[in-house]
């Protein structure tokens, strides 16, 4: 029976490599409790690579960080293994100059360079034998590589010193070095990196904890992760313990107030291993970096990549934290095979999340928590439904000749995270722990397709349970479906009712808002449960009493820029111009830039802030800004 059902999968595997190419990914998957393995085949469209025939095991990076040319240059050396003797082996390669190819000891060797494709860069095929042990690629990297940011001094916390830091996720780690740039490939790494002596370099790997005088860095990562979790970072930082495996890098002057932020981040781990195993990468570690990175957080195993904008001075958004830390389990360990089975990574590790969050700070803080992004969702899921893209809203997804980063909405963690939640409700949360706990165990440090994952389930919580859920409908179906748990929060409903007496108010006192027990999470629903019809002069009285729109705190920052434009109340503009500015987040600038371009007065402004936004911006943000607004560079 297995026998017969890994032959069908290599044939139909096979016919649609020879159609679309991408790299063929050979993965090992227990089929049942046994340890009897299948070997078969997987495509990822977002890769030239052809690992199933020779694959990176290990590969070192030795590099010069130049700042003045904004260039990384030097070589990477692939380990290789030769599965099937092939004569070619393929890399991706994007935007990068690449000067010659060397095998084993120095001896040089062809290459090619294939056509160039927007999105997935250059084919870089390198003749080899089937005894070669090891491909020497030199190269250098573009100035404006995609991965890459650079900071000069004026963007930095400190103001003296220019920083740079990389984010590989999900197909840009192929702009800063040639490697086999898919997830379905695990490769240990090592690194030296040279940087200016009054910097620090740090990356997804064991780390130092001073500078060193000549700027000479040794890194080794040694559990296998997919590349795109390979990171760099590099400024004027400095470390502070905040418990025995756990610590955090910053530019001096945010050292202290990052402390302060994340002090339960080893209880937080604490938990975790209590939920779902060992943590296996030894060190936690978190970097602040400079506000203009694009996302929130990004978990590079060992040293989570922060956002600033998360330190609000009373740990008001730390459960951004918990999500990354939840990825040393959910994506770092188990690994989503290609970018369409992307919820795999995220909607496990908003459950995962969850579960923390509600272990730390109890059910009603972790289902206010929720409910925002619950909110999100669901108005995102319409506009997926509405738009040229409804099977988006599925959790499989075929990303076919589109940016894996189209892909990557609400969809994959909330709709990801209810699956997992209904199905914890179906089977009740003893059982539905001992089967996440057996699916990290059997899966770790391995690659998993959304159909592996269903056959899992299925084999080990749904059969023995005699359960008949509608996972189909669940993952290949579109929107969410009518059996989705409903989480709700009482405080939330509370919330809503004086919300609903902003239209009528006569003044801010009349509402009976208790301020200091509001959590930012209330502040944010009360934002957003605005009604409609409100004038603007409502939103200059609450802004006069509460200062939203210079509280600090971005979250409520973010929500109350959305409500003001949406309500015509302009008393925020300066606020939100320097907000806009300082911040590259792309979370915050979508929702924002997109409220302003709803009108032609708002447009105007919003291309008159962005000339001035935009050279703050990375790569990842400005593109998505640039389409918003119709922006042509
Ligand atoms: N892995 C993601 C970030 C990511 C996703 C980078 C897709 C590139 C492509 C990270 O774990 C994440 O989800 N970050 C969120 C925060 C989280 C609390 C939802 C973010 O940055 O907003
Ligand atoms: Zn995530």
């Amino acid at each position: 029976m297995t026998y017969i059902r890994s032959i069908y999968i290599i044939a139909v595997i096979g016919l649609l490599i020879t159609s679309c190419g991408g790299a063929e990914i050979n993965d090992t998957v227990a089929t049942d409790s046994t340890t009897d393995t299948i070997t078969y085949t997987v495509v990822d469209k977002h890769s030239h690579s052809n690992v199933a025939d020779i694959r990176t095991t290990h590969l070192h990076l030795d590099i010069d960080v130049d700042f003045e040319n904004k260039m990384l240059k030097g070589s990477v050396t692939h380990t290789v293994e030769n599965l099937t003797g092939a004569a070619t082996m393929i890399f991706d390669a994007h935007s990068l100059s690449i000067e010659k190819v060397e095998l084993d000891n120095g001896v040089e060797t062809t290459f090619e360079i294939g056509e160039f494709d927007e999105l997935l860069g250059n084919a870089l095929s390198v003749a080899v034998q089937p005894e070669t042990e090891s491909v020497t690629i030199y190269f250098s990297t573009a100035p404006d590589s995609k991965a890459l940011q650079w900071l000069s001094p004026q963007q930095t916390a400190g103001k003296n010193e220019p920083y740079l830091f990389t984010q590989g996720e999900a197909v840009l780690t192929r702009t800063w070095m040639p490697c086999q740039d898919t997830p379905g490939n695990r490769i240990t790494y090592s690194a030296d990196v040279t940087v200016p002596s009054q910097l620090m370099a740090v990356m997804s790997a064991d780390n130092p904890t001073e500078k060193d005088p000549e700027g000479k860095y040794h890194f080794e990562m040694k559990n296998p992760i997919p590349c795109y979790l390979i990171a760099l970072a590099v400024g004027d930082l400095e470390f502070a313990a905040l418990g025995e495996r756990t610590g955090v890098y910053a530019e001096p002057s945010m050292v202290e107030k990052s402390v302060y932020e994340f002090a339960d981040v080893e209880k937080m781990i604490e938990v975790a291993e209590g939920l779902y195993g060992e943590y296996k990468w030894g060190r936690y570690d978190i970097i602040v970096l400079p506000p203009s990175f694009p996302f929130g957080g990004m978990e590079n195993p060992k040293l989570t990549f922060a956002t600033p904008t998360i330190l609000a001075g009373d740990r008001s958004l730390v459960s951004l934290i918990a999500h990354e830390l939840a990825h040393s389990w959910s994506g770092n360990l188990v690994t989503n095979a290609t970018w369409d089975d992307f919820w795999l990574n995220e909607g496990f590790t908003v459950y995962f999340e969850n579960r923390i969050m509600e272990a730390l700070y109890g059910k009603e803080h972790s289902d206010m928590l929720f409910s925002i992004e619950y909110e999100e969702m669901m108005n995102e899921n319409s506009a997926i439904l509405a738009g040229d893209h409804p099977d988006d809203s599925k959790l499989k997804l075929d990303l076919i000749g589109r940016d894996p980063d189209d892909g990557m909405t609400a969809i994959a963690y909330v709709k990801g995270a209810l699956f997992l939640m209904t199905l914890e409700a179906e089977v009740g949360r003893e059982k539905f722990d001992v089967f996440i706990n057996s699916y990290f165990g059997d899966h770790e440090f391995q690659t998993l397709t959304t159909e592996d994952f269903v056959a899992y389930l299925d084999e080990n919580l749904l059969k023995p349970n005699e359960s008949d859920f509608n996972v189909d409908e669940w993952i290949y179906g579109q929107g969410i479906p009518d059996n989705a748990v409903v989480i709700e929060s009482n405080r939330f409903d509370l919330v809503t009712i004086v919300s609903e007496k902003i239209p009528t108010m006569e003044n801010v006192a009349s509402l009976g808002i208790d301020e200091d027990a509001w959590t930012t999470q209330e502040w944010m629903h009360f934002i957003r449960q605005i009604p409609a019809e409100t004038t603007a002069d409502k939103l200059e009285l609450l802004d006069a009493t509460f200062e939203f729109k210079n509280c600090g705190n971005s979250e409520i920052m973010a929500e109350w820029y959305i409500a003001s434009i949406k309500h015509g109340y302009d008393g925020i503009n300066a606020d939100m111009e320097s907000f806009l500015i300082n911040v590259g987040r792309r979370k915050f600038l979508e929702p924002i830039y997109t409220e302003l371009a709803k009108t032609e007065d708002g447009l105007e402004l919003g291309r008159a802030i962005y000339e001035k936004a935009r050279p703050n911006y990375h790569a990842i943000s400005f593109n998505t800004v640039d389409e918003i607004l119709g922006w042509e560079s």
